[in-house]
């Protein structure tokens, strides 16, 4: 029953613009998470660790000034002032202050800036100092606001050397109000990109899906069209090198073979049937002779005999050409051969010898050359035999009486050949390859001839076998088969017997 047609859309086309827009959406969503969540957090970190290792870089030259008599002197409080500003300039921070503890500061800055400032972070640098912390875990990185601008602070211990018991903290505030102003601008472009990604992926996606469906469309109803009426149908041209193209492609030779194997195989029964009807219509007429003849009461023998012997013949030949016709039968249903070490000096030898009583009758005489080595060859006993008795067969019609058959061995690098010569009239060079085909006599036969099926039976056995059935094109009189067939390496055990 041809299959329903079925709708190939609802949804193909949506279903490939739908996974176009959700895989877009999935991954621009996932980015976003990804990147625009943590963005603000790691820049306000990324600016309190630069602060950090700038203050870490400065407080060196802190520690070279007289810290303790910044409280007293003016000069002394000058100078470390001066250095608190440069620092302040180098880094873009308005407010370093340095204080003494308990939380006595030593230095001023921005005074508008410093009053919101309560300096927390400062007591708790001085409360670690106390408890023994040094270096880095002295230290107090921290965010704040200053009149309502985040900034980044750090709360650093300066510590004197050789002056035990006398700790200072120098405390860097930067501002970082530009952070999420800077994380906007991404935010914005990102949507952007977003946006013009997903429009992308519809501009594109939906004239790339519709042409797909449209193609697969055709191809369906070619398909369904060859299922409903088995009539060749009209391929639609597709000259996509995609796999739609490749598809259609593969399609239209394939519709090209079915109709070749089809035209091929009305031709076959159309021949057989003739081929078959020929001899069983001569077969009745001479029975009906002799039937009448022996009703008549007078029945002459002579004739009678000369009848049967004509009868008899039609009817080996209609046993030939039934099986000519299974073989090739078995030929088409790809029936497995066998594959194994044959020995051709050993099978040629043997079926030569089938063919001893009728050369003998004729005068000709068979040689068997190149057979100084054993000449293994890979492929079926019963097939190769075969292909011998086929080209014996038509070597043996087509010699003229007294001559001289040769069958020829070879093995050299490449395959194993085995070659059969005659002293016939050869083969118009018009016919070479007309007779391979089934069916297919040769012109100067005449009625001598078969069925014109050995040499295509030939060669489809040599090509199962990975072999070929060639007729060489040598100069001279007569005709040369040769049957090439893959080599063998001699089996350790015995050779298989010929057939
Ligand atoms: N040795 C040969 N010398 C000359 N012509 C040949 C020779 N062998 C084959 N041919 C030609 O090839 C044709 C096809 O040969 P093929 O063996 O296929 O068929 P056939 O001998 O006519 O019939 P079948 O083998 O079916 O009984 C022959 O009719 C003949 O014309
Ligand atoms: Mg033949």
């Amino acid at each position: 029953m041809p299959p329903r047609p079925r709708r190939l859309v609802p949804g193909l086309r949506g279903r490939i613009v739908g996974a176009l827009l959700v895989t877009t959406v999935a991954t621009l969503g996932i980015a976003a998470v990804a990147l625009l969540g943590p963005l603000e957090q790691q820049l306000r970190n990324s600016a309190l660790a630069t602060l950090q290792r700038d203050v870490s870089q400065a407080k060196p030259g802190f520690e070279r000034l007289n810290l303790a008599a910044a409280q007293t002197s003016p000069e002394a409080q000058r100078r470390l002032q001066s250095v608190a500003n440069a620092l302040a300039v180098r880094i873009g921070a308005p407010n370093v202050s340095v204080f003494a503890y308990p939380l006595v500061q030593l230095t001023f800055f921005d005074a508008e800036s410093e009053r919101g400032d309560t300096f927390d972070d400062v007591a708790t640098a001085f409360t670690r100092i106390a408890y023994g912390k040094t270096g880095k875990a002295a230290v107090v990185p921290s965010f704040g606001t200053l009149d309502g601008t985040d900034v980044a602070r750090v709360a650093m211990p300066i510590t004197l050397p050789g002056r035990a018991g006398q700790t200072y903290v120098l405390a860097v505030r930067k501002t970082i109000e530009e952070i999420p102003g800077a994380v906007k601008v991404v935010r914005t472009a990102f949507i952007t990109a977003a946006l013009a990604g997903v429009a992308l992926t519809l501009i594109l996606g939906i004239p790339l899906a519709a042409t797909l469906v449209r193609r697969l469309r055709r191809l369906r109803d070619a398909s369904l069209g060859l299922a409903r009426g088995g009539r060749p149908v009209e391929v639609p041209v597709d000259r996509a090198g995609d796999e739609v193209g490749d598809l259609t492609r593969a399609f239209a030779t394939m519709q090209r073979r079915l109709q070749h194997q089809e035209d091929a195989r009305r031709a076959f029964v159309a021949t057989a049937s003739h081929e078959l009807r020929t001899p069983l219509t001569s077969l009745d007429g001479m029975l009906e002779l002799v039937d009448d003849d022996l009703r008549g009461g007078t029945p002459d023998i002579e004739d009678a005999v000369q009848l049967l012997g004509r009868a008899r013949a039609q009817s080996r030949r209609l046993g030939r050409l039934a099986a000519d016709l299974l073989d090739l039968s078995r030929l088409d249903a790809e029936v497995d051969l066998r594959s194994e070490p044959i020995e051709l000096g050993e099978l040629s030898r043997a079926v030569l010898a089938e063919f001893e009583v009728g050369t003998a009758d004729r005068g000709i005489t068979s040689r068997l050359e190149g057979t100084e080595g054993a000449c293994w060859a890979l492929g079926d006993p019963g097939s190769i035999a075969q292909i011998l008795r086929i080209l014996l067969d038509n070597a043996v019609r087509a010699t003229p009486e007294g001559s001289e058959l040769r069958v020829e061995l070879h093995d050299g690098s490449g395959p194993v050949t085995v070659s059969v010569c005659d002293h016939g009239p050869g083969v118009p060079e018009g016919e070479r390859d007309l007779i391979f085909e089934r069916f297919q006599r040769g012109r100067a036969t005449g009625g001598r001839g078969g069925f014109g099926l050995g040499l295509a039976i030939g060669r489809e056995l040599a090509e199962r076998m990975g072999g070929e059935l060639v007729l060489e094109d040598r100069p001279g009189p007569g005709a040369t088969f040769t049957l090439r067939l893959p080599a063998a390496r001699a089996p350790e055990a015995d050779p298989v017997p010929a057939v």
